[in-house]
């Protein structure tokens, strides 16, 4: 049929990773959608983008970041932190909900989903955040539109989100269906250690949060979860005692882990460092690090995210404890993560997994994560071989600097697709933002 080979893009001669694995072929969009999977040269089209010598990619997706607007804009906002992502090839993300004010009502989240609306550059969705006040409305709260689900703080971080005690988490977990993220860290436990912070001293911030208070925190989750039914999503885990045991609870609980915590380790991070390197769970020992990726490559963590929580340099600047935890990495996490790939720490099927396929299961997205016919034409497209270094000048987030700064890699983001338009093409943005909220199979009918 005539018709059936006209698109109104081809992608041509890149070699594309199809659910099969990576293959020699073209891709037909038409409508946004993958239209069709070509042989070499086939079909017609308005505009040919030619990939000679570039890898295409489902696109990848980011399933923690803080963006921080509204309310703390001057560290980022959700048109800047997502022209990070899609300058470091990221094509949709899930955002946190520990803005000013919190994203925890049905307000809060409409206005977030009104702000996004043509100013964000990739697909998104946002967290709506758990508290002891709308426990009992989960149910209706997690369904409302852009939502991707329910997000609760075992242990206090940037911002007021808590729901620390097994009561509490126990409501949140009762109201609703859908899979719930945690950050697991036992509030009782660190508050308990307070006194292990040395003032002026970062290094003392995994020692103070240390390995016992993320696993009794995950334990307790597993258990709340086991106790009301309900599927867990546990987020950024440091320590592979968590990952042991994860392992054996994989019918209710899934589970995050972040590219800072496979790449830096607290011998070194801190004192080059110093207070960059605080984030919540911490930054830990290479021994924590190098059992991370043992369990990776038992394939119990299911997603990466990048976890980028921005703040300036300026509030970073302050006199540990009293320095603000996070670091940015939404812009980080494919480069870094390929250049892990070209070191032959994972396959890149292994990478397409965590960050396209993994998020699509684990959140029921519609139409993501897989390149085939009728899904979105969504691509992260890279060039696996070229070697380049990491500029503060390349970076978009508000904040203005990374932790990985200066370190050179192999395996670059050429091109961001979102439904089969570039939001980036070799580090060029389009005119204007397009990304729209996601969609969920289990909210298709709300
Ligand atoms: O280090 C962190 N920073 N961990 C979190 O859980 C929150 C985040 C932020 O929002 O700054």
């Amino acid at each position: 049929m005539a018709s059936a080979s006209t698109f109104d893009s081809i992608w041509r001669n890149g070699t594309v990773w199809l659910p099969a694995g990576p293959t020699e072929c073209d891709i037909g969009v038409s409508g946004g959608k993958i239209a069709a999977i070509l042989n070499r040269g086939e079909g017609a089209a308005a505009m040919v983008q030619d990939c000679t010598g570039l890898t295409i990619l489902p696109g990848l997706i980011d399933t923690q970041v803080h963006f921080r607007e509204p309310g703390l804009e001057h560290k980022e906002d959700l048109e800047s932190g997502s022209r990070a992502a899609v300058l470091g090839g990221v094509t949709a993300l899930f955002e946190m909900p520990n803005t000013k004010p919190l994203t925890d009502t049905v307000e809060a989240m409409a206005d977030k989903v009104a702000r996004a609306k043509g100013r964000m550059w990739t697909d998104h969705a946002f967290y709506i955040g758990a508290t002891a006040h709308n426990a009992d409305h989960m149910a209706e709260l997690e369904k409302l539109p852009g939502c991707c689900g329910v997000k609760i703080f075992m242990g206090a971080s940037t911002g007021d989100l808590l729901v620390a005690d097994d009561a509490n988490l126990l409501r949140v977990l009762k109201s609703g269906t859908r899979r719930v993220a945690i950050h697991a860290e036992d509030e009782f436990r660190m508050q308990e250690r307070m006194g292990e912070r040395i003032a002026g001293d970062p290094s003392s911030h995994p020692v103070w949060r240390d390995d016992r208070s993320a696993m009794e925190a995950t334990v307790r989750a597993v258990k709340a979860a086991r106790a009301a039914r309900r599927r867990i999503h546990v987020l950024h885990v440091t320590t592979p005692q968590e990952l042991e045991f994860l392992k054996d609870h994989k019918d209710i609980a899934s589970v995050e882990v972040t590219p800072q915590h496979l790449t830096l380790a607290a011998e070194e991070a801190y004192p080059r460092l110093g207070t960059l390197a605080q984030m919540n769970p911490p930054i830990r020992s290479g021994w924590h690090r190098d059992g991370l990726w043992h369990w990776l490559g038992q394939g119990v963590p299911d997603v990466l995210g990048s976890d980028h929580a921005p703040h300036t340099l300026a509030e970073k600047g302050g006199d540990y404890p009293d320095t603000p935890s996070g670091m940015p990495g939404v812009q980080t996490i494919v480069p870094l993560m390929l250049n892990h790939v070209a070191e032959g720490r994972l396959s890149l099927a292994r990478l397409v997994d965590l960050m396209a396929s993994g998020p699509q299961r684990l959140f029921g997205l519609v139409g993501k994560g897989r390149i085939v016919a009728g899904y979105d034409a969504d691509f992260t497209i890279v060039d696996l071989k070229a070697r380049w270094t990491i500029e503060d000048s390349w970076l978009a987030s508000r904040c203005g600097w990374s932790p990985f700064t200066g370190m050179q890699l192999t395996g670059k983001p050429v091109g961001t697709v979102l439904r089969g338009m570039a939001a980036m093409w070799e580090n060029q943005l389009a005119a204007a933002p397009f990304g729209v909220p996601l969609t969920f199979e289990e909210t298709l009918r709300a």
